[in-house]
């Protein structure tokens, strides 16, 4: 049996019992910053099953796209080396939202399971959790499972509810005891049923699983009942399809054959059961739907997940020889298998195959340079990668850790992963150390950090604790000298999170020392940069700094936008756009995030209106320092590319949550107005917006109301009949163009009429070299056939001069072409005019850029013609 036809069936059978067929959701979870990637059919359900979110149906069934390559759930590194890893694949379930319980969840399998898919009863095993009698008893006395083929399966990890018979999506959320069926592969494969000691071997594979969702876990472990019971099941299609199609490994069906074969094709391998190959076919599959779904390989978080895979993929490349971009050759083969399930995928295939391509180029030289590196090193050790080899490949070679320990466990090597982390925390301190920001490179500082105050101060008294001129260390400064003052206590924000330094003044008696920036020079140590303006400024001294309130006030505006912007474009957009970076100022915010084409007119638009309603509703920012897990929890957005400690800034702006250190407007209403001003892509899969508020919009919307004034002013009309105005002043135009258009005509053919006295003999040919005024190209030919037919036998140039630009056009009659050529008489004036031309005996036309040559080259026309004929 087909793929497509297993996925058929199953929907439709649960469809049949009265299940609401619903779409695979995006492998991003929508807004839900405790999973990294969709792992499971329940993802998308998950609020109805806690009971937050409703839905019109309590009965659904889904093919769900699924990755398993990070978090609770990570097969990444089985994949290759079991019959049935995967990174990426579908699962086929069906769900009861406080519908249905355990009897219907494990009859509708059953069912299916023997009489649809016709799968002989005595190849199937099931187990339950230890404690579930209620399950044993449907499947011992209603199904009629042999009791010796029923396991209860107890808390084999340790604590209670810690077994293989109880399932949670994640460390926190909806979980329960649940009950699996197996299929047994018979006593050719090696392997004993689950439980035993022998259980993974792979003659009984685990095909479904029946959850009995009752429980949410929370953060301290406590497991409050769900509002209702739930079912959730999931049934993985490639390890179904195996035993439908009669092979062992999932790698054999149908899905698989095609893109193994691909990636022989593309990495030139004859071998086609090369363990390789399988890892390619199985990381296209879960790169393309990644990139699908809007991510693109980055250092963090998805982007990272996304990366590792296609790394470890190409690294396999690698190792069957091809050393040239190949990966992104295979999304058409992709395509050609999942395009009709997935029309998502056909859709975004040439910008999967772009991301793919780059990165592959960006990979495929360091890949080849750190081969050559682990070489050496595994010459040298051949038993054991050290740390710091692993960490270099990973740090200047972009090899990530598992594609490392990938080559290790191939070749039994093994990998130091403490030196690892000891290399990667020791670089960590040095470039901590070292400051990664702009001015400290040579600033050394070893004192006290800066307190800071700015959160609600403006103006704050403060200490002198270091001064610093060219990078080096100095005790006063002069007036006119460029300087960082480092401050005990400072209302200055420093750089970070996106937003700007604080710009202001510290002063004192006589002194004042003009602040440009303000930066961390060390991770909680700002540096003022600035002028001394005059005045002397020393170690010890007492001042008072000042931040520019103006500056300030409008860079808050426009960095509490942002988070409101955040999240309506999450809204408006989906969830999978996520923040890739932010540069907030006084003039303007500009963010960019994930998303894949230019957004519509609409959209901007139901952003604005979004976001100025949170503004017009006023809400009190509010701004709590918890712990980072706690903030999780309170579904705060984190974002990517960010460090965090343990305790973090939680802030409250609207009805949007973010973990951010930077400065906030008061009350949602203080931002004044929000308008975007511009959209575009950065790279591939990543827009920019830019957007303005406060005195910013207001200076947008009054220069554009300008702009609209002056404009009606020049059209004579009020502006709100701009539209209609103009529409009209271009109809007008555009019949004013053709009235001119046959006036040129009319004034060229009588024009042309003119002309025919113009005309001499030159040795029994009629020559005429003449300039028609305001004629363009089709008046010119127009004459030129009249004057034609009138002379019989002529030779004849027309010239006309438009925007200083010459159009020339030359014609001979026919019976003249056999001594005079169209084509050379045309060049012969073009050569004059600045430009060159050529063509046929009869008719040929020319340009040039120089009419000043015009007229004597149209008075040499005679005798060039009588030189020539
Ligand atoms: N959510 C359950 C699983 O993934 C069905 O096994």
């Amino acid at each position: 049996m087909k793929s497509t036809e297993i996925r058929a069936k199953f929907l439709k059978f649960f469809e049949s019992k009265g299940h609401t067929l619903v779409r695979s959701s995006p492998l991003i979870p929508g807004n839900d910053p405790t999973m990294l990637l969709t792992n499971s059919g329940m993802v998308q359900f998950k609020d109805v099953f806690l009971g937050t979110d409703q839905r019109a149906y309590s009965r659904a069934t889904s093919v769900q796209r699924c990755v398993r390559a990070g978090g609770k759930h990570n097969d990444l590194e089985n994949v290759g080396y079991t019959a049935r890893h995967h990174t990426f694949f579908e699962m086929l379930g069906n769900f009861s939202f406080g519908d249905y319980f355990k009897r219907d969840a494990i009859q509708y399998a059953w069912e299916l399971l023997t009489k649809v898919y016709l799968l002989p009863p005595e190849k199937l095993w099931v187990t339950v959790y230890h404690e579930d009698n209620e399950a044993h008893d449907i499947w011992a006395n209603e199904i009629g499972v042999p009791l010796e083929r029923i396991i209860r399966i107890g808390d084999n990890k340790g604590a209670r509810y810690a077994s293989d018979n109880f399932w949670q999506m994640a460390d926190t959320g909806p979980c329960g005891p649940c009950s699996e069926i197996f299929y047994d592969h018979g006593p050719d494969v090696w392997g004993g049923p689950p439980g035993s000691a022998e259980q993974d071997g792979d003659r009984y594979i685990e095909i479904w699983n029946l959850v009995f969702m009752q429980f949410n876990r929370d953060e301290q472990g406590n497991m409050p009942l769900l509002p209702k019971p739930c079912v959730d099941t999931g049934m993985g299609l490639e390890r179904l399809a195996a035993i439908l199609q009669h092979v062992h490994s999932n790698y054999e069906i149908d899905l698989f054959q095609n893109l193994i074969k691909a990636a022989a094709r593309e990495t030139r391998t004859t071998d086609l059961n090369d363990n390789s190959l399988k890892v390619i076919a199985d990381h296209i599959r879960a790169c393309s739907f990644l990139i699908v779904d809007g991510i693109i390989p980055g250092s963090e978080g998805h982007g990272y997940v996304l990366r590792r895979i296609i790394r470890r993929a190409l690294r396999h490349g690698h190792k069957l020889g091809q050393t040239q971009p190949f990966f992104y050759k295979l999304v058409q083969d992709l395509v050609i298998e999942m395009g009709a399930a997935y029309p998502e995928l056909t859709d975004a295939a040439a910008r999967v195959e772009q991301v793919l391509k780059q990165e592959e180029e960006r990979f495929g030289e360091t890949l080849e340079h750190g081969m050559k590196i682990l070489e050496v090193a595994l010459a040298s050790s051949p038993h054991q990668l050290d740390g710091q080899t692993a960490f270099t490949l990973y740090d200047t070679y972009g090899f990530p850790l598992d594609l490392t320990a990938d080559i290790c466990r191939e070749r039994k090597v093994d990998l130091d992963e403490a030196g690892f982390n000891t290399a990667m925390e020791r670089q960590r301190t040095t470039a901590r150390a070292a400051g990664k920001f702009k001015m400290a490179a040579a600033v050394e500082y070893s004192g006290d950090k800066t307190r800071f105050v700015g959160y609600d101060l403006l103006d704050q008294a403060a200490r002198v604790i270091a001064l610093y001129v060219d990078g080096v260390a100095v005790q006063r400064v002069g007036a006119g000298q460029d300087a960082i003052v480092v401050l005990d206590v400072t209302p200055f924000y420093a750089e970070s999170g996106g937003q700007v330094g604080d710009n202001g003044v510290l002063r004192a008696g006589g002194m004042e020392f003009n602040v440009v920036d303000t930066l961390k020079i060390q991770s909680e140590v700002f540096g003022h940069h600035g002028t001394l303006v005059s005045g002397v400024l020393a170690v010890g001294d007492t001042l008072t700094a000042s931040v520019d309130a103006m500056a300030r006030g409008r860079t808050i505006r426009n960095h509490s936008a942002t988070h409101l912007m955040h999240k309506a474009l999450r809204e408006v957009l989906g969830a999978h756009v996520s923040q890739k970076g932010s540069l907030v100022d006084a003039d303007k915010t500009r963010f960019d995030f994930s998303h894949n084409g230019p957004l519509s007119a609409d959209e901007i638009r139901q952003v604005e209106v979004i976001v100025n309603r949170e503004i017009l509703a006023n809400i009190a920012t509010e701004a709590k320092v918890m712990a980072y897990d706690d903030a999780v929890k309170y579904g705060a957005m984190a974002l990517f590319g960010e460090k965090y400690g343990d305790e973090v800034r939680v802030l409250g702006i609207g009805s949007s949550k973010e973990l951010c250190g930077g400065v906030h407007v008061t009350r949602t209403g203080d931002i004044g107005l929000f308008k975007m001003t511009a959209e575009s892509g950065v790279a591939a899969g990543i827009r920019r917006v830019e957007a303005v508020t406060g005195e910013g919009a207001l200076a947008l919307v009054q220069a554009l109301s300008q702009r609209v004034s002056e404009a009606a002013a020049l059209l004579k009309a009020p502006s709100e009949e701009l539209t209609p105005r103009i529409v009209q002043v271009q109809e007008q135009v555009r019949s004013l163009e053709k009235e001119l258009s046959v006036l040129k005509s009319k004034l060229a053919a009588s024009q042309g009429d003119d002309l025919l006295d113009q005309a001499v003999d030159v040795n029994g040919i009629k020559v005429l070299a003449a300039r028609m005024e305001g004629a363009d190209v089709a008046a010119l030919r127009a004459t030129m056939d009249k004057l034609k037919d009138k002379l019989k036998t002529a030779a004849i140039v027309l010239a006309a001069v438009n925007d200083g630009k010459v159009s020339l056009i030359a014609g001979v009659t026919a019976d003249t072409t056999g001594r005079i050529k169209a084509g050379e008489l045309v060049n012969f004036v073009a050569l004059q005019v600045g430009g060159k031309g050529g063509g046929r005996p009869d008719m040929a036309q020319a340009g040039g850029t120089d009419p000043s040559g015009l007229a004597a080259a149209l008075q040499a026309v005679a005798g060039w013609v009588d030189a020539k004929a």
